[in-house]
């Protein structure tokens, strides 16, 4: 009975979309546990191009189950939007199913989040701006709309009613907005209600039964480990929890169930929007980086953020997701580049930390102690073993492995399926 958690283990983008790719075709089902469609998965099969958003990126493994999990807050219209986008292109998106406990995203909540953003000026968080830190601040305020709810207008209209009482005083009286409507938001759910039916289930149920009756599931989380709201840097994280206790809770797999927790690592760093970011570079090298990997946000084609390799981060996500194993992407991106810094510890105000520091202000003052790897010029999207890689990346691999707390059992070549190099079977290994 596997069932096997991917995790960002960064601050989001580092390949959790080709990962649950790679793995896709020996599973039964892929879940999503949290985040929206503020994510954005990328998949490359034989040089074409897939971005996932709000789906799994297990949509497009033909023999798995793809299920939006309870843990989710769903845009319906980006769902029946990307799910059109996708037929369009010739994929199958008929055996996805939809959790009746996730939560709704309401056009109230994009609006919210824009102003929020605007409101909070400097201190802004640079959302994705798609309405997902209200719509699950509504769910842990008992006032969110779910899934199941679309299926009974009564009930819908008196959570609409409630929810929008308080929301329209903020909208009119803080944000200077106009008020919402109820029918005009109950319409909006109640005209998804035919096309959404058939694809609802009780996913809790359905993934538990698959796993006594000893098929593979696999979770794939949004965001990552650093956007957690409880161990990421808060407040610059988003509002659900994408480590792997998270993915339990919003999958409805239990704890003891899951037998593998993957963390999937970039051989550097990015991060997109606001937030503190040790290793980040301001100069051409940041830019070389940015470049070279295609750093740009697939959600919203923001330029992402880049910097170096942070080992007190690997070694922090590993200790909060309990990771058995890492899948490196990306080392390809680092090929000609002359030394390589990696950062092994802090220097915060003077004080070497060689683990993440207990508060933020500390956090947010840290400075990287660098140790130095020689670079290698040969091109490695080839490679298909580690004994393929030139020495000097062989040695940058092996030294990554020792600092980062869990052992290296993939490593990315390049953006397709294939560019991969697998040392020990994630599912089986
Ligand atoms: P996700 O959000 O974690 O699924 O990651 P994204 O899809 O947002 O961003 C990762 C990007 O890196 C995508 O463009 C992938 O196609 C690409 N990618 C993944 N693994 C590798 C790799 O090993 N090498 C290279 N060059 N690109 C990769
Ligand atoms: P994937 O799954 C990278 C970031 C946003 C912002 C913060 C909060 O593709 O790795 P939100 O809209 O969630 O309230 O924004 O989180 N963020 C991501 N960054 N990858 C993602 O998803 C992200 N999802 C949210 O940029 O800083
Ligand atoms: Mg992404």
């Amino acid at each position: 009975m596997p069932a096997i958690v991917i995790v960002g283990a960064q601050w989001g983008d580092e390949g959790k979309g080709k990962a649950t790719d790679l793995l896709g075709s020996r599973v039964d089902y892929v879940v999503k546990p949290n985040g929206g469609n503020n994510a954005g998965h990328t998949v490359v099969v034989g040089g074409e191009k897939y971005e996932l958003k709000l789906l799994p990126a297990g949509i497009l493994s033909p023999n798995a189950i793809p299920i939006i999990g309870n843990g989710c807050v769903i845009n319906l219209e980006a769902l029946f939007d990307e799910i059109d986008g996708l037929e369009a292109r010739g994929a199958d998106t008929s055996k996805l199913k939809i959790s009746a406990n996730a939560h709704l995203v309401a056009p109230y909540h994009q609006v919210l989040d824009k102003v929020t953003e605007r409101f909070l000026g400097k201190r802004a968080i640079g959302t994705t701006g798609r309405g997902i830190g209200p719509a699950y601040m509504d769910k842990v305020a008992r006032l969110g709309l779910r899934v199941q709810d679309v299926f009974d207008e009564s009930i819908l209209r008196q959570k609409v009613e409630g929810s929008l009482k308080q929301k329209n005083e903020l909208l009119v009286k803080v944000y200077n907005r106009r008020s919402v409507e109820v029918d005009e938001i109950v319409s909006y759910f109640l005209s998804y209600a035919e096309r959404l039916r058939p694809l609802v289930i009780d996913s809790t149920f359905a993934l538990n039964e698959a796993l006594d009756e000893g098929k593979v599931v696999l979770m794939e989380g949004g965001q990552a480990t650093f956007l957690d709201v409880d161990h990421g840097t808060y407040p610059f994280v988003t509002s659900s929890n994408p480590t792997a206790g998270g993915a339990s809770v919003g999958s409805g797999i239990g704890p003891t169930r899951i037998t593998r927790a993957v963390g999937i690592i970039k051989a550097y760093t990015t991060r997109v929007g606001a937030g503190p970011f040790p290793t980040e570079l301001f100069d051409d090298m940041g830019l070389y980086l940015q470049k070279t990997g295609g750093e740009f946000g697939v959600n919203t084609g923001r330029p992402r953020r880049t910097g170096w390799y942070d080992a007190v981060l690997a070694r922090h996500a590993s200790r909060v997701n309990g990771f058995t194993d890492y899948f490196v992407t990306k080392l390809d991106v680092l090929t000609g580049i002359e030394r390589i810094p990696v950062c092994v510890a802090y220097d915060v105000d003077g004080v070497r930390h060689d683990e993440m520091p207990m508060t933020q202000t500390e956090f947010h003052h840290a400075k990287p102690i660098f140790e130095y790897f020689e670079g290698w010029t040969e091109d490695i999207t080839g490679a298909r073993s580690i004994e393929d890689l030139p020495d000097n990346a062989q040695v940058y691999v092996r030294a990554l492995e020792k600092m980062s707390g869990a052992r290296f059992s993939a490593i990315g070549v390049g953006p397709d399926r294939d560019q991969t190099i697998v040392v020990n079977d994630l599912i089986t290994g």
